[in-house]
């Protein structure tokens, strides 16, 4: 059996995604697995170059996780004519400098959402790698995550009749700090270093709406609903991000899609983020992992009384899906796509061009709430 090494600096090792779903959960998942099986029955295996600012993480994290290689030098890194990928994990406002560096270096890119703050430089970032001839991926994870691809599945088939309206609602209580410990980064919550709901989330809803139809135009209106918090140090910092939004969408064809998204709501469903898609044939809900549907035959009278505590047992009427395949990771499931498109030209849709989708997306969220107003969203192309 034949074996190929293929090179990748993955920077950005020591955040949350850059370690957990990035490193562990793929690269070093892919690795551990054997390898990843390309058509001609060669084992790729990639192989970890970790990058980032702090040595002693750098070295704590290759010697628990058994990697061999990592710096401090990104640029050196990047100048190594063996690596064949970057992989940028680290912090959004770095992100379109650094790949812009890789690409000049003749790197394929494979990197987290948003690839940039503004559109302009993400365009320029898609047609960068166009010109250059290199490869390029964007997680979009959301696509592999069980509860959503059941939805695909449904939409897929049918199943629901004509699509009237996509909601999407999510996520949960971001603790401030003072008390107990938050379980999000400080930054997120400072828009001078990146922050922002809107341009953290917006990129996956709008993936996530695409799976049904275009988004055309929208109105959006953020808040920061909680001035104050603590950092990693304990020290208190003033919030300059919004930490909501709540916008509506108008999808080609006039889907309506609402969509509600807080670090300031305490969760009262089963998933952090929920899909429900209604259509004339029937509807479907989804979080990240389950799914539940209601036909149209099968749908209850709705009716309402004060007299009688609840007339209508309406959660009772669902039927969870079943699951078809046993779950692997997302993250895992989009970099084995990519690497595959890498190594034997597979398709892969999701690249720097569908990234800058995603990034025009939570810029004109952005607009409309500054301005007050509805804003167009114009087709960037394929
Ligand atoms: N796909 C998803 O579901 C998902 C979820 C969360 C975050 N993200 C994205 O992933 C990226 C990382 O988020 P995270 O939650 O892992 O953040 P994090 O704060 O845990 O990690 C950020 C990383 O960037 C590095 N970094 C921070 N500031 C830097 C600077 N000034 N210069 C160089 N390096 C710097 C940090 O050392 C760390 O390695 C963000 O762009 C975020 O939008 C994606």
């Amino acid at each position: 059996m034949t074996e190929r090494t293929l090179k990748i600096v993955v920077n950005g090792v020591t955040g949350r995604m850059g370690l957990n779903q990035h490193l562990v959960n793929s690269i070093l998942a892919i690795r551990r697995d054997g390898g990843l099986e390309l058509g001609d029955g060669t084992r790729l295996l990639p192989e970890p170059i970790l990058v980032g600012r702090s040595a002693d993480k750098l070295k704590a994290i290759a010697a628990q996780h058994g990697v061999a290689q990592w710096t401090t030098d990104l640029d050196a890194a990047l100048a190594d004519p063996s690596v064949e990928i970057y992989c940028d994990a680290g912090s959004t406002l770095q992100r379109a400098g650094n790949i812009e560096k890789a690409l000049k270096a003749g790197k394929h890119v494979y990197c987290e959402k948003p690839i940039s703050a503004d559109t302009a430089t993400a365009l320029k970032l898609a047609r960068l790698a166009r010109e250059k001839g290199l490869k390029s991926g964007v997680v979009q994870d959301k696509l592999w995550a069980p509860g959503i691809r059941k939805l695909r599945y449904l939409r897929d088939t049918g199943f629901f009749g004509r699509v009237l309206t996509v909601r999407i609602s999510g996520t949960y209580w971001v603790f401030e700090g003072d008390l107990v410990k938050p379980q999000r980064p400080s930054w997120n919550y400072r828009k001078e270093d990146g922050g922002s709901m809107i341009l953290d989330m917006m990129p996956h809803y709008h993936y996530m709406l695409d799976l049904f139809a275009p988004a055309k135009r929208m109105v959006c209106l953020g808040a920061t609903h909680v001035p104050q918090r603590w950092d990693e140090q304990g020290k208190p910092y003033a919030c300059t991000a919004d930490d909501a939004a709540y916008a509506i969408v108008e999808l080609e064809g006039g889907i309506v899609a609402p969509i509600d998204t807080s670090w300031c709501i305490r969760a009262y469903s089963d998933d952090i983020i929920n899909m429900k898609v209604d259509g004339t044939d029937g509807s479907a809900v989804a979080g990240l992992t389950k799914c539940s549907i209601q036909r149209r035959e099968a749908t209850p009278r709705g009716h309402w009384s004060l007299d009688v505590a609840k007339p209508v047992d309406f959660f009772g009427s669902w039927q969870e899906m079943p699951e078809p395949e046993p779950y692997r990771n997302a993250f895992r499931a989009e970099w084995e796509l990519f690497l595959r498109h890498v190594c034997e030209n597979a398709p892969f849709a999701w690249d720097l061009l569908a990234g800058a989708k995603g990034v025009q997306f939570a810029e004109l969220a952005e607009a409309s709430w500054r301005e007050s107003r509805w804003v167009e969203i114009p087709d960037l192309g394929a």
